[in-house]
């Protein structure tokens, strides 16, 4: 299958059709949610929560993170795999977020970074994107700035909702290929995506955005954590994995497995 490209991502928003996004972390979640047809995979810092346990993203590092995005990339024939820059990677200046996002394309082979920014820091996209690199930008609630927002809290209500929107034509002007807006009312998306030419996508932000991301332990029901508001839990893979491990546990207590065909 043709390897979906930023082109093709922004045709979907000409021609009124949506995208979706889902989080991958190895190669063969990656390939069955490739197959499934998702256009974009994210290579997110959420590792450091859905793989690593950790209750914040920000202590998962590059090095530890670059396996993760180099595992995905192996797994997506046809997605554009996209890989979050984490925190602490490309916030001191722009050469450090070259520099990071160079080690993302190289060695993990990942097609675009995605980097949590705001019109402040907009010049660090723009960086990585005159070094080649496509750029997603994320916006809105952004969880490396968590302690600084407040805790995970709706952005973009009342007079913020300006900034939001500032922030986003910013981040367009620095050259990012696509804005993702976290947890901001919908009716708020719905002026971003108008304020922009860009596609843009939505986690918490309604219906408005041209594409829309999940992590994919929380909507496929493997995550058993408290789940935010805004995520839909399309199956129950926590309740298939435990029946079936009860089942082998079982079968093993019992001597019905193995069987004879399973054994020489
Ligand atoms: O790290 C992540 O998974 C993300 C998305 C949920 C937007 O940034
Ligand atoms: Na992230």
């Amino acid at each position: 299958p043709k390897r979906i490209r930023t082109h093709h991502l922004q045709r979907f928003k000409g021609e009124g059709r949506k995208f979706t996004m889902i989080t991958a972390y190895d190669a063969m979640i990656a390939n069955v949610l490739d197959e499934a047809g998702v256009e974009l995979l994210l290579c997110g810092d959420s590792a450091a929560n859905v793989m690593q346990g950790s209750d914040s993203t920000l202590s998962i590092t590059v090095d530890e993170h670059l396996v993760y995005a180099k595992s995905v990339v192996a797994g997506a024939k046809r997605a554009l795999v996209v890989a979050d820059l984490p925190f602490g990677s490309y916030q001191a200046s722009p050469e450090q977020a070259v520099h990071t996002a160079v080690r993302y394309m190289k060695e993990a082979g990942v097609h675009a970074v995605k980097m949590e920014a705001h019109a402040g820091n907009a010049h660090h996209v723009r960086a990585v994107v005159d070094a080649g690199i496509p750029v997603m930008a994320h916006a809105g609630f952004t969880p490396q700035a968590e302690h600084q927002l407040g805790g995970f809290r709706v952005q973009g209500r009342g007079e913020q909702a300006r900034k939001v929107i500032d922030d986003a034509r910013a981040l367009e002007e620095a050259g990012a290929f696509c804005i993702l807006v976290e947890m901001i009312p919908a009716t708020l998306m719905e002026e971003v995506e108008a304020a922009v030419q860009v596609p843009t996508i939505g986690i918490g932000a309604g219906t408005g955005s041209t594409g829309q991301v999940l992590v994919w332990q929380d909507m496929l029901g493997l995550n058993n954590g408290r789940l935010p508001r805004f995520v839909k839990k399309y199956a129950d893979l926590r309740g298939i994995i435990t029946e079936a491990v009860r089942n082998y546990r079982e079968d093993v207590a019992q001597g019905i497995f193995p069987a004879e065909e399973h054994t020489f």
